[in-house]
């Protein structure tokens, strides 16, 4: 007789978790998810910084990195610009830089605030392997 209330007391008992338990998977699964972007960032930085360099940096730097505007350096030149050391060229892109004698400069992250240092990186990395002559 006294079964129908068992069966509520039992089931107030497990219905938080019944509750939690969806939710507890979802944390599970985007813990799973953020460990598989982390292995996968090192293959796609290559994409991120196409995807930037084609969004922004494609303006002055045109897409074959000769430039497209007088006053950008040719980024194919064996000495040009992507001869020098990352840390000084990832300097530059966050701070802009203008060369002496240079009509122009590179704006502060190509003109575009919102790109953080991990996208400027990203787009070097894919301007060496785009346009960097390898001998
Ligand atoms: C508004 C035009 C413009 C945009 C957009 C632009 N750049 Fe530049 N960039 C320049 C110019 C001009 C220079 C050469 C400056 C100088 O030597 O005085 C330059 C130079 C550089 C250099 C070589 C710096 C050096 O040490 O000589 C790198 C690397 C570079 N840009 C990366 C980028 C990246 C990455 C982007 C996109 C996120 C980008 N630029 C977007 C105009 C631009």
């Amino acid at each position: 007789m006294s079964s129908t209330s068992d069966k509520m007391s039992c089931i107030r008992r497990i219905a938080p978790w019944v509750r939690a338990a969806p939710g507890a998977r979802w944390i599970a699964m985007a813990m799973t998810g953020l460990a598989f972007i982390n292995l996968a960032a090192a293959s796609d930085d290559l994409a991120l910084g196409k995807t930037i360099y084609s969004e922004t940096c494609i303006a002055c730097h045109g897409g074959d990195g000769a430039g497209s505007i007088p006053g950008v350096p040719d980024l194919n030149q064996k000495a040009g610009p992507l001869s020098e050391n990352d840390n000084v060229l990832l300097q530059r892109m966050v701070d802009g830089f203008q060369s002496a004698g240079s009509p122009m400069p590179m704006p502060p992250r190509g003109g575009v605030p919102a790109l953080t240092d991990a996208d400027l990186k990203a787009a070097l990395k894919y301007m060496r392997k785009q346009f960097q002559p390898t001998k």
